[in-house]
C-alpha cells in the first residue's frame, strides 16, 4: 500500500513580508535621524482595476512604513509626450527617490520609451535597460521586486540552490527572465520554459525548484511537480471575482514539499520589496 504523502509546508508571504518590513523599519529610522524620508512616486495612467488596486497597496505600505508617497493619476487619454514631461520633472526632483510607472500603459504609449526615460538611479522597478544589464552581468543595482521577493522566500526556507535544477515557467521581463538570472547567480541550473516549450509537464517534473509565472489560472497541477519540490506561485489571476494562482493548489499540495499560497504569497513580498528598493535608493543617494 502507498503511504499518503504529507501536505506541503506553506511559505507565507504574509509572515515574511512582515519580517522584511521590520528589517526595513530600522533603515527608515536611521534615515529619519539624518532628516531623510524616502519618497516613492507612482504614475497610474488609465483605469485598469488590477493596476488601481496594486497602486493603492503600494501607497498603503509606504504609509505603514513611514515613507512618503505620491500617486499621479492620469487619464487613459494622456499622451506619451505628457507622460515623458512628468517623468523628466520627477527625475530632476531631489525629494523623489523612486519613480514607478504602473504597467500596462494605455494603448498608443510605448512601454520601451517610457521605461527608458526613468532615471536608472530612481528606477525602483528595475525595468530600465541599464538595470536589466547590471542584473545580467551579476552586478545588480535595482532588482525587480517580484523576483527579489521570490529569492527572499527561498532564502527563508534555507533552500540551497547550488547545483539544483530550477525551472521557470514564463519568460516575461518583469518576472521570468530576472528570476532566472537571480537563480543562476545562486548557482542553480536554470531552465526557462514558455508557451512553445515541448512537453512542459515532463520538463517541470525534473525541477527541484519550480517557479510559475505564466498568468494562466491553476495551470500547474501535480502532474508537473516532482515529489519534494519547492513550488513558487507568482500568478495573480482574477477568476469569477476570486484571486487564484498559476498553480492548482489543491492538486500540488500533495506533491510539493514547500508551496506558496495565493493570495498571501509572492504578491505580498512584491510590495515589500518595492519599499526595500525605495529605501535603498534613498540610502545610495545620501551615502556618507
Ligand atoms: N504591473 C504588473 N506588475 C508590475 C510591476 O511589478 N511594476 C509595474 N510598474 N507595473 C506592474
Amino acid at each position: 500500500m502507498r503511504m499518503k504523502m504529507s501536505e506541503a509546508k506553506l511559505i507565507s508571504g504574509a509572515d515574511l513580508s512582515q519580517k522584511l518590513l521590520s528589517e526595513l523599519e530600522v533603515r527608515v529610522k536611521d534615515l529619519a535621524a539624518r532628516g531623510i524620508v524616502p519618497k516613492l512616486t507612482v504614475i497610474l495612467a488609465g483605469e485598469d482595476p488590477a493596476s488601481k488596486s496594486y497602486v493603492r497597496s503600494k501607497a498603503k505600505m509606504c504609509k505603514q512604513l513611514g515613507l512618503a508617497s505620491e500617486i499621479i493619476r492620469l487619464d487613459a487619454a494622456v499622451t506619451q509626450g505628457e507622460l515623458l514631461t512628468i517623468i523628466h520633472r520627477l527625475n530632476s526632483d531631489d525629494s523623489v527617490h523612486g519613480v514607478l510607472v504602473q504597467l500596462p500603459l494605455p494603448k498608443g504609449i510605448s512601454e520601451d520609451i517610457i521605461l527608458n526615460s526613468i532615471d536608472p538611479a530612481k528606477d525602483v522597478d528595475g525595468f530600465h535597460p541599464a538595470n536589466v544589464g547590471q542584473l545580467s552581468i551579476g552586478a545588480p543595482t535595482f532588482v525587480p521586486c517580484t523576483p527579489k521577493g521570490v529569492m527572499y522566500m527561498l532564502d527563508a526556507i534555507n533552500c540551497d540552490l547550488a547545483g539544483k535544477h530550477a525551472v521557470v515557467v514564463g519568460r516575461s521581463n518583469i518576472v521570468g527572465k530576472p528570476v532566472a538570472q537571480l537563480l543562476l547567480a545562486k548557482h542553480a541550473t536554470v531552465t526557462i520554459c514558455h508557451s512553445r516549450t515541448r512537453d512542459l509537464p515532463s520538463v517541470c517534473k525534473t525541477a527541484d525548484v519550480l517557479v510559475a509565472a505564466v498568468g494562466r489560472p491553476k495551470m500547474i497541477t501535480a502532474e508537473y511537480v516532482k515529489p519534494g519540490a519547492v513550488v513558487i506561485d507568482v500568478g495573480i489571476n482574477r477568476v469569477d471575482g476570486a484571486i487564484v494562482g498559476d498553480v492548482d493548489f489543491d492538486s500540488v499540495k500533495n506533491a510539493a514539499e514547500w508551496l506558496t499560497p495565493v493570495p498571501g504569497g509572492v504578491g505580498k513580498m512584491t510590495v515589500a520589496m518595492l519599499m526595500s528598493n525605495t529605501i535603498e535608493s534613498a540610502e545610495r543617494k545620501n551615502k556618507a
